[in-house]
């Protein structure tokens, strides 16, 4: 019996320090015994719950489900269970294409690529035992991805339910320097516990990463609306009927979003049509106002959430620029907005310092090789 089948357990891979964010956003859809570990968070789901999980979760990178898991202190050791122990015709046939994505941290094997091609050729040796030809390998344009991780000596193979990062919803075509990823975007816009109630602002929208993701979890639209998945489909245990029952609670559960609701602002030019490129592809992507100016021209922000990640830098230069800038939010947030609430992810705490706001939290927040800050201010005006 595959792992996962044991307990129904699951692995929901995480960028960054997002662990308690994504821990809240599993719960939230049905999961069970939520466990964080380094790089994600372990949990149990129903077949409806995981099906639910796989169309919804803003947050994670990828589901993962784990096949096997063994002590493996050699490449040797892994290429002979990966020959004898695990049948992977019952995974996938001859004829088509698998890709295996693998990582190690703390253990005797040290070489990630090279793990990942000892697995390959054993995959390969037992297809020509059997029918006297390979399947084909590629990672980008894989069938069926399966995933290899060794930590302390021991590995786990699991297949990815969702065979691509989870952050390429499909939507955003269009990049700009310094945009965010879409699953952080997702989890810090959680945090502002936006509901319609209040209008949304970016008024640094760049390529308007947290605009998207407003949309997405406000109207409550799952993540195979521009890219499908048939990964999950993968699993031995795949229930075609329940899917196609879990997609239709979703279709039924999608909520309208109103005109005048959100908005976005942009003093490039450029970023202003990245934005509106990528908010056309999804539903009510029309319905946000995106305008072009500096925000200091912005007259006055009432009864709003605003949610900015404005840019940041290293060079001394940039940084006495930088702190200039994030004065100039704070004399923004204090003269022209009544009424709101802020959020700022700053790639720096003294960038936070320099609003002179006290904030009501800071959290730090690592959303890449950095540390950022991301900081909630409450002004009253
Ligand atoms: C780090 S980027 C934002 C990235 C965005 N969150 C995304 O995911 O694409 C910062 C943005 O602030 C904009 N910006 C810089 N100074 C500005 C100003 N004075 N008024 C309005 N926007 C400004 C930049 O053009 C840039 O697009």
């Amino acid at each position: 019996m595959f792992e996962y089948r044991k307990e129904n357990r699951y692995f929901a891979q995480i960028t960054g320090s997002l662990e308690l964010m994504v821990k809240k956003e599993l719960m939230e859809l049905g999961a069970t015994d939520i466990e964080i570990s380094r790089s994600g968070c372990h949990f149990c789901a129903d077949d409806r719950t995981l099906y639910k999980i796989i169309l919804m979760a803003k947050t994670p990178q990828r589901i993962l489900a784990p096949l096997v898991k063994f002590d493996c202190f050699s490449t040797k050791y892994l290429g002979i269970l990966c020959y004898k122990d695990i049948h992977w015709s019952q995974l996938f046939s001859v004829d088509e294409t698998f890709g295996i994505m693998s990582n190690v941290k703390d253990s005797i094997i040290t070489n990630s690529l090279y793990a990942s091609q000892v697995m390959k050729d054993a995959i390969c040796h037992q297809f020509i035992l059997k029918y006297e030809r390979r399947p084909d390998f590629s990672i980008k344009e894989a069938h069926i991805l399966f995933n290899l991780h060794i930590d302390d000596n021991k590995a786990t193979i699991s297949l990815d339910l969702t065979g691509s990062s989870m952050h390429k919803r499909g939507y955003k075509t269009q990049s700009i320097k310094s945009s965010i990823q879409e699953t952080i975007a997702s989890a810090l816009f959680r945090e502002t516990n936006w509901d319609g109630e209040t209008k949304l602002l970016d008024f640094m929208c760049g390529s308007g990463t947290f605009l998207g993701e407003a949309i997405l979890n406000y109207c409550q639209l799952p993540n195979d609306l521009i890219k499908e998945n048939n990964h999950l489909k993968r699993l031995p245990n795949f229930n075609e009927k329940l899917w196609n029952e879990v997609k239709a609670e979703i279709e039924k559960n999608k909520k309208v979003l109103p005109k005048n609701m959100i908005f976005g602002n942009d003093i490039s030019p450029t970023a202003v049509v990245a934005t509106k490129e990528n908010l056309a592809k999804l539903p009510y992507g029309d319905r946000v106002i995106v305008e072009n100016r500096n925000f200091k021209d912005i007259k006055f922000v009432k009864d709003c959430t605003i949610i900015i990640n404005p840019p940041y830098g290293n060079t001394y230069d940039d940084q006495n620029t930088l702190l200039e800038m994030y004065k100039d939010i704070g004399a923004f947030f204090r003269e022209k907005c009544q009424n709101c609430q802020a959020f700022v992810l700053a790639g720096d705490p003294k960038l936070i310092d320099a609003i002179r706001i006290k904030p009501e939290w800071e959290k730090t927040i690592r959303t890449g090789p950095v540390n950022s800050s991301f900081a909630k201010f409450v002004l009253r005006g």
